[in-house]
């Protein structure tokens, strides 16, 4: 059975990877490749549901503080989903999947941010998501000040834009976002084969050179020829 290639990619809000996924995919796209992309929480119904709940600003003043804990389960909730329904069948098919965020972010926000510590998620990770993990993770971790900047900046123009607010994590404080960044360096200090770290604050047109370098060196190794 041929085995697709899985990417994710991870960063704190407003670090850019999003744009640098959409321009990966492109890329790729352009030389031939099958790509599948989604982000998480989201990218099934089930996991569109979830995402409301989770990043709404507004959610607890319906439903109460949501339990770090709870938060959490969602999160996995979400990932089980998109992996039976999206990422696992693209995979088998021998697709690229690049993914917005996956179980290191959960390590980060809920292990890191909300101090649930790096065991517990490991062990939600193995339990919800059989252990997948990514054939290479690209970490954008340029310096906080500056990931914060931006991050403050757009969610100002999405609020202003669409009349939407997915803010619930933007609202946390600097120590939150300190804890995170610690979290994401640990991860990529325990798997460095796994883990790409870009701390560049470079232009989205230079990293986005250094991203296709890195990935040309790791695809052909990995995907399965059909
Ligand atoms: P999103 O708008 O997709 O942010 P970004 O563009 O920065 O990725 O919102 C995702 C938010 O959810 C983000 O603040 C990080 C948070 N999150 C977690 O806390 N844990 C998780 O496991 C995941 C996947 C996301």
């Amino acid at each position: 059975m041929s085995r697709g290639f899985f990417l994710t990619f991870e960063g704190l809000d407003g670090s850019g990877k999003t744009t640098q996924l959409r321009r990966l995919a492109t890329a790729l796209e352009v030389q031939g490749n099958s790509i599948v992309t989604l982000r998480q929480p989201g990218g099934t119904p089930l996991g569109d549901r979830i995402r409301s709940i989770l990043l709404d600003s507004k959610s607890e003043a319906t439903l109460g503080p949501i339990a770090p804990a709870a938060e959490l389960a969602l999160m996995f909730a979400d990932r089980a989903q998109a992996i039976a329904q999206i990422i696992q069948p693209a995979l088998t098919a021998g697709k690229i999947v690049l993914c917005d965020r996956y179980t290191d972010s959960s390590e980060a926000y809920q292990g890191g941010g909300r101090q649930l510590g790096s065991s517990r998620i490991l062990a939600m990770h193995a339990a919800a998501c059989d252990n997948l993990q990514p054939d290479l993770t690209l970490l954008l971790l340029p310096s906080l000040e500056a990931s914060l900047r931006r991050a403050r900046h757009r969610n100002h123009r999405h609020t202003n834009a669409h009349g939407t607010d997915e803010n619930r994590f933007e609202r946390e404080s600097d120590e939150f976002y300190r804890r995170i960044y610690t979290a994401y360096e640990a991860i990529a200090a325990r798997e460095p084969h796994r883990v790409v770290v870009l701390r560049d604050d470079a232009s989205i047109e230079h990293i986005h050179q250094q991203i296709l370098h890195i990935v040309a060196t790791r695809l052909p190794q990995a995907i399965a020829t059909p």
